[in-house]
C-alpha cells in the first residue's frame, strides 16, 4: 500500500501566512502539520509515500527531503495548479499504478493516527473507504448520506445538509478511483471534487466503505483551526527542561523548554512548548503556546497562541491571546508620547487594538 499526501493548494484562507510559507509547513506543538501527516502514514506501516506539491515546492521539499529522516521512501509530484483534490489523483496515476493507496490532506491532523482505518481496508477489501466524523455545522464541509452502513451519496458543502457526517481529509482507494479522476468533470469551482470521483464509484456500484473516527480531526486549513489544534497536541504532552531556569521563575504542568532556552523571571503555565534559543525574560507565558526557536519574549504575557520563530515581543502591556505571530516579526511598545501606534503590516494582516 502506498501513501499520498496533498501538499499543494492555495492556502487563502491563511493568509498572511501563507503569502510566506506553505501553509502545511505552518508548526503545530512546534511542527509542521506535515509531520503530522506523514507520521500517521509511517506508523500505519506505510513506506512508500508521494508529495503532491504546488507553488511551495521548494519549501515542502527542502522541509522533508527524501524521506530518510523517518526512513520511508518520498516521491514529489508537481501539480501545475491547485486543481482540485481528484485533479491531485489524477496526475499521480503513474506513481500510484495499480496498489491501493491512502491519500491523506497535507493539513490534516488526526489524533487516532489511520493504522486501524489501513488494517481494516486492508482486511475488508472495499474499493473506497472514506473517513467521516460527526459536526455541528455540516454545510462547511464534504458530507455524506448513508444507507444500510453504505455510502449512497456525497455532497460538496451541502445547503441542507442530508446528515451531519462530514468527510475527513484521509480517503483510501483501489485502482478503480482512476477510471473515476478520469471521467468526472470539473465542478463549478473549476476543480475536480473528490467527492464528485467517489460519488461515480458509488453509481458504478463499487463498494465504497464509511469509517466513523473515533478521536478528534482537525483541518488547520484557518487559523482558529490551528490554534485548537496547537491546544489539542499540546495536551497530550510531556514536560521535559533542558534549558536553564532560573529560581526566581515557576514551571507549572508540562512544559517542554528546549535546548538553549533561557528562562529568567518568569511563570510558564503548561502546557506549552518552548523552542531552542529562546528567551522567556520577566514574562508569563500561559497555557497552550508553543514558541518557536530563536524568538525573544520579554515583559510579556501571552497565552493560547502560536510564535514562529526568530520573533521578538516585548513590554506589550496587556496581555497576547488567541494569536498567531509569524516569523521574525517584532512587536513592542512605543513610547507614551507622542501617543500613536507605528506600524509596519504586510498585507491581509489582522491586528487588534484597545
Ligand atoms: P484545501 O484546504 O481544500 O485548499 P487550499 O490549500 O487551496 O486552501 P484555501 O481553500 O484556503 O485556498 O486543500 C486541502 C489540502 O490539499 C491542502 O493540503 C492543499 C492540498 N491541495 C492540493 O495539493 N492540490 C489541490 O489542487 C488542492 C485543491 C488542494
Amino acid at each position: 500500500m502506498k501513501g499520498l499526501i496533498l501538499s499543494g493548494g492555495k492556502g487563502t484562507r491563511l493568509r498572511p501566512l501563507t503569502f510566506t510559507q506553505a501553509k502545511q509547513l505552518v508548526p503545530v506543538a512546534n511542527k509542521p502539520v506535515l509531520f503530522y501527516g506523514i507520521e500517521a502514514l509511517k506508523e500505519a506501516g506505510i513506506k512508500d509515500i508521494g508529495i503532491v506539491v504546488g507553488d511551495t515546492k521548494d519549501e515542502i521539499e527542502e522541509a522533508v527531503g527524501d524521506g530518510s529522516q523517518w526512513g520511508l521512501r518520498i516521491t514529489y509530484i508537481e501539480q501545475d495548479a491547485p486543481l482540485g483534490l481528484a485533479h491531485a489523483v489524477k496526475i499521480s496515476e503513474d506513481f500510484l499504478r495499480d496498489e491501493p493507496f491512502v491519500m491523506y490532506l497535507g493539513d490534516n491532523i488526526l489524533k487516532s493516527g489511520i493504522k486501524s482505518l489501513v488494517e481494516e481496508f486492508k482486511e475488508k477489501k472495499p474499493n473506497s473507504l472514506i473517513l467521516l466524523t460527526e459536526v455541528p455545522d455540516p454545510r462547511l464541509f464534504g458530507v455524506a448520506e448513508l444507507k444500510d452502513g453504505k455510502v449512497v451519496r456525497l455532497v460538496e458543502k451541502p445547503k441542507k445538509p442530508m446528515s451531519n457526517l462530514a468527510l475527513v481529509g484521509v480517503y483510501m482507494f483501489d485502482f478503480h478511483v482512476f477510471e473515476a479522476v478520469n471521467v468526472i468533470n470539473p465542478s463549478w469551482r473549476n476543480e475536480l471534487e473528490i467527492t464528485d470521483a467517489i460519488q461515480y464509484l458509488v453509481d458504478k456500484g463499487y463498494e465504497v466503505h464509511p469509517h466513523l473516527v473515533s478521536g478528534w480531526w482537525k483541518d488547520t486549513g484557518k487559523i482558529e483551526d490551528i490554534l485548537e489544534a496547537n491546544r489539542l497536541i499540546l495536551e497530550s504532552i510531556v514536560g521535559k527542561i533542558q534549558g536553564k531556569v532560573d529560581e526566581a521563575s515557576r514551571i507549572n504542568g508540562q512544559v517542554i523548554i528546549e535546548e538553549g532556552v533561557v528562562v529568567q523571571n518568569s511563570i510558564i503555565r503548561g502546557p506549552a512548548i518552548i523552542g531552542a534559543e529562546t528567551e522567556i525574560i520577566n514574562s508569563y507565558i500561559g497555557p497552550s503556546t508553543a514558541i518557536q526557536e530563536r524568538c525573544k519574549i520579554i515583559q510579556t504575557e501571552i497565552e493560547h497562541s502560536i510564535v514562529l520563530e526568530g520573533s521578538e515581543i516585548r513590554d506589550v502591556g496587556s496581555r497576547i491571546d488567541e494569536s498567531l505571530i509569524g516569523r521574525d516579526v517584532k512587536i513592542y511598545k512605543c513610547p507614551p508620547k507622542p501617543s500613536v501606534y507605528r506600524l509596519i503590516v504586510g498585507d491581509k494582516s489582522e491586528i487588534g487594538i484597545k
